[in-house]
């Protein structure tokens, strides 16, 4: 006669949990996923903003202004950043600020993708949709405000390297629900931690302060959104999802460290590309603004079970989490 493997006690503990929280999923007492998008609705109706009308696009760019603030650009504070005179500082910031921007369009076309498959079986009247579709809308203007940004700083576009292009393109057409959520929130938080310094610097472009204010504002929002959703599948969903989503999402984190600035902007500037890199690698200072921009996001993937096992060792090797 077989007996069935007996389970282990973290097994155990991790299936009760597990459980229970199915069962107050169920009951309601997870935040109701109508009310949630409801309140988006009504925040997005009143702060909601046309880039296009609302920045003056005619306006030259001001001499001597960055394009980001100093202390965010990834050789900050390294010997080769000591060594750049000023003016090859702020072409730095010029570029970086491009390739961040160019990082921005990318991410957000491929959320778009995500929240079309999110949407595409679900009840097109409920305000979970509703606000789904309003967040498309607001990733096409983001989208084409970047772009413009990029076009009147006057430098190139940077796109991500081919392997990344192709990955994600793999990524945005088969991952599952939470894994999609989990990525999202990598792409918006840690730009976002950035923009809500760069926005009220008056040092900085004021273009760059506009376009930062604008997607600040109205990312709030797909923050809420995707951490709801987030919270509410990862206790829902099967134990194989929840494990792929450790996965996935750790994955992405180290993909995203890596193509976060592309290498290009310091040849640009007149640099050694290699020994540039290595130096924003060994950058302590570099190392503390990403994970200190990644912390908030590690504390609630943490808090909602996902940095757990192999994901988390990943999420180490990624760099942003301490
Ligand atoms: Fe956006
Ligand atoms: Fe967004």
């Amino acid at each position: 006669m077989t007996t069935a493997p007996q389970k282990t006690a973290s097994e155990r503990s991790e299936a009760t949990e597990h459980d229970v929280a199915v069962l107050r999923d169920a009951l309601g007492l997870l935040k109701d996923r109508e009310q949630v998008a409801e309140r988006l609705l009504a925040s997005s109706a009143k702060h909601s903003f046309d880039p296009d009308t609302e920045l003056d696009w005619v306006s030259p760019v001001e001499d001597g202004k960055w394009y980001w603030p100093p202390e965010l650009l990834s050789l900050y504070d390294t010997p080769m950043w000591h060594r750049m005179p000023h003016e090859q500082r702020l072409e730095l910031s010029r570029h970086e600020a491009a390739s961040l921007a160019s990082l921005g369009i990318w991410f957000e076309i491929i959320l778009m993708q995500l929240l079309v498959r999110h949407v595409y079986d679900k009840s097109v009247t409920s305000a979970h949709v509703r606000y789904a579709l309003t967040e498309i809308a607001d990733e096409c203007r983001h989208s084409k405000m970047f772009a413009r940004m990029i076009e009147k700083g006057g430098a190139p576009t940077y796109p991500v390297s081919r392997f990344h292009h192709n990955l994600a393109r793999v990524l945005k057409t088969v991952s599952t629900t939470p894994g999609s959520f989990a990525c999202t929130l990598l792409g918006e938080e840690i730009l976002d931690y950035m923009q809500r310094l760069t926005f009220p610097d008056e040092r900085v472009q004021t273009i760059v302060r506009g376009v930062t204010r604008i997607h600040v504002v109205e990312e709030a929002r797909h923050v809420r959104y995707a951490r709801e959703e987030l919270r509410r599948q990862m206790v829902s969903c099967p134990r194989w999802e929840a494990q792929l989503t450790r996965l996935s999402s750790g994955e992405a984190a180290r993909v995203f460290s890596i193509a976060f600035v592309n290498p290009e902007v310091y040849t640009n500037v007149g640099l050694d590309r290699r020994e540039a890199v290595r130096q924003v690698k060994e950058s302590g200072h570099r190392r503390e603004v990403m994970q200190t921009g990644a912390k908030r996001l590690t504390d609630f993937l943490d808090d909602i079970g996902v940095m757990r096992g192999v994901g988390r060792r990943l999420w180490r090797s990624s760099g942003l989490l301490a």
